[in-house]
C-alpha cells in the first residue's frame, strides 16, 4: 500500500511541501532483461527489500538466460512473470495490473534490445508490453557495451526516452564484462537502491515548478578553428540538472560543450560563448529558479577572424556579458537564484562579494586553487547567503547536487509568497 505524502505537494496552489515524509512499503516492479549484469540483481533485491520494499520481478527470454525464474521468487517472496499470454489470466489481463499496481518500474539491466523497443512502442513481450501499458514513472538503468552505448541509434532512443520522462540511473564508465572499458556498466547495486529512495522521497516535490540551469564552459572564436575555453567539465550543472529533474522540475539545461552523456531534462539547448548563453538564458525566463553553474568566459575575443588566420595574432579581449547579474536583476528572474564561485584565494570573503555585486540568493564557492575540482567528481563547497554560511564536507557532485535540492526543497516554501507551505507535520 502506497504511503501518503504527509506534506502534500499541491500544484493548484503552487505548494511546496516542507518536507515528504515516505515510509517503506512501495511496490517496485522490476523488469530484468538480458545482460551479465543480470548477476548483480541478488545485490539489488537484497537492498530494496533492507529498505522495506515489495519487488515483483518480470524477466525477459534473455533475461532468465541469466538468472532463473525460482531464484528471484525466493528473494523477493512474490511471483515472477515470464509470459505475457500464460492461458491462466487471461480474464484478468495480467501486463496491465502487473503495470499499475506498481509505485514504480525499474529495468535493470536494461538492454539496448528494451530500450528500442520502448522507445518505438513495440510490445512482443510481457516485459515491454507493460511497459507501454504502464502508468507509473520508469527508471531503466542501462548495461551494455561501450560501442554498443555509443552506437548512434543507442543514443537516439535514450534521448527519445529521455525526452518521454523515463528516468536513467547510468550507465557508468569503467571496466565492461566483455573486456572493453568505457561507458556502459550497470550502475552498482547500492547506486540504484539509493536512486530509488531518493526518488521516492523526493518525486514530485518541485513539480511545477521550471528551472533554468546552465552549465559548462563557454567558448570564444578566435577564428574558425581555435577559441580560448576554461576547464569546466560540466559535471556539477549536468548533476544539479538532473536531480531538479529528478525532484520533478522541469528544467531547462543551457550548456557550452561538454564531453558527457546529456541529463535526463526536459530540454537540452547547447550554446558555444558567453552571449549565446545569455540570449538563451533570457529567452528561457521567467523561471521559477536559475542555477548558473556555467563557468562563463569573462572575456570574449575583440573582432574574431572570419577566416582561419595565418599568423600569429595579437589578440584583444572584450568584456563578456554576467549572465548571472543579469539574470538576478531581470524583471522576469527566477524567484530563486543560485551562483557559482570559483576561488583560488579567501574563498568566502570573494564569494560573498560576488553574492552582493551579482544580487544573487545564494553562492555555491569552490575553492579551485589548491586541489583538482575541474573534471573531478568531488566537489568541497562553501555554502554561502545573505546572512549565514555553511561548510559542506568534500562529496561527489552528485551528492552536492542532491544536497542543494534538498536545500531548494526545503528553502523555497519559506522563500517566496508564491511558495506557500501548506500544512504543518503532524505525524
Ligand atoms: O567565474 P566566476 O567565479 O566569477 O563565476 C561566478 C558566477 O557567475 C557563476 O555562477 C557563473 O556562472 C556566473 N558568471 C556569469 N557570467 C559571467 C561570469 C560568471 O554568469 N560572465
Amino acid at each position: 500500500m502506497m504511503l501518503s505524502h504527509i506534506f502534500g505537494w499541491n500544484a493548484k496552489e503552487n505548494c511546496l511541501p516542507l518536507e515528504i515524509v515516505y515510509g517503506s512499503g512501495m511496490r517496485v516492479l522490476l523488469i530484468i532483461t538480458g545482460s551479465i549484469a543480470a548477476e548483480k540483481i541478488p545485490d539489488l533485491l537484497h537492498k530494496l527489500k533492507s529498505n522495506g520494499h515489495s519487488i515483483t520481478c518480470v524477466l525477459t527470454r534473455a533475461g532468465a538466460e541469466f538468472i532463473i525464474p525460482d531464484s528471484l521468487e525466493r528473494l523477493t517472496g512474490n511471483k515472477t512473470y515470464t509470459e505475457l499470454f500464460t492461458g491462466d489470466d487471461g480474464k484478468e489481463m495480467g501486463h496491465i495490473r502487473l503495470s499499475r499496481e506498481a509505485d514504480l518500474v525499474v529495468v535493470a539491466p536494461a538492454t539496448a534490445d528494451i530500450m528500442a523497443k520502448m522507445a518505438a512502442g513495440l510490445a512482443d513481450d510481457l516485459a515491454s508490453t507493460l511497459l507501454l501499458a504502464t502508468d507509473k514513472p520508469v527508471m531503466i538503468a542501462p548495461a551494455m557495451n561501450v560501442r554498443m552505448w555509443e552506437n548512434k541509434a543507442v543514443q537516439r532512443n535514450a534521448l527519445i526516452l529521455k525526452q518521454d520522462g523515463v528516468l536513467f540511473i547510468g550507465p557508468e564508465s569503467g571496466d565492461l564484462a566483455c573486456g572493453e572499458e568505457g561507458w556502459g556498466r550497470m550502475s552498482e547495486p547500492k547506486q540504484i537502491a539509493d536512486r530509488v529512495e531518493k526518488f521516492f522521497k523526493r518525486k514530485d516535490a518541485l513539480k511545477g515548478l521550471k528551472v533554468l540551469v546552465t552549465a559548462g564552459p563557454t567558448i570564444e572564436s578566435i577564428d574558425p578553428v581555435r577559441y580560448i575555453a576554461n576547464r569546466s567539465s560540466g559535471k556539477q550543472g549536468y548533476a544539479i540538472a538532473e536531480s531538479l529533474a529528478a525532484a520533478g522540475a522541469e528544467v531547462t539545461l543551457v550548456t557550452g560543450p561538454t564531453s558527457l552523456p546529456k541529463p535526463h531534462v526536459a530540454k537540452i539547448i547547447e550554446i558555444e560563448s558567453a552571449s549565446e548563453m545569455l540570449d538563451v538564458a533570457l529567452k528561457n525566463l521567467p523561471a521559477d529558479i536559475a542555477v548558473m553553474a556555467a563557468a562563463v568566459a569573462d572575456w570574449g575575443i575583440k573582432n574574431p577572424a572570419k577566416n582561419k588566420m595565418k599568423n600569429m595574432p595579437e589578440l584583444k579581449f572584450t568584456e563578456n556579458p554576467d549572465i548571472l547579474a543579469e539574470i538576478s536583476k531581470n524583471k522576469k528572474k527566477a524567484k530563486l537564484v543560485i551562483g557559482f564561485a570559483a576561488e583560488t584565494e579567501n574563498l568566502l570573503g570573494n564569494a560573498k562579494k560576488k553574492l552582493l555585486a551579482k544580487k544573487c540568493d545564494w553562492i555555491l564557492a569552490n575553492n579551485v586553487g589548491s586541489k583538482k575540482v575541474f573534471g573531478s567528481n568531488e566537489n568541497k563547497i562553501l555554502f554561502i547567503e545573505r546572512a549565514h554560511s555553511e561548510q559542506w564536507p568534500e562529496m561527489s557532485k552528485i551528492e552536492v547536487a542532491e544536497k542543494l535540492v534538498e536545500k531548494i526543497i526545503n528553502t523555497l516554501g519559506r522563500k517566496n509568497e508564491k511558495y506557500k507551505v501548506i500544512s504543518k507535520a503532524t505525524a
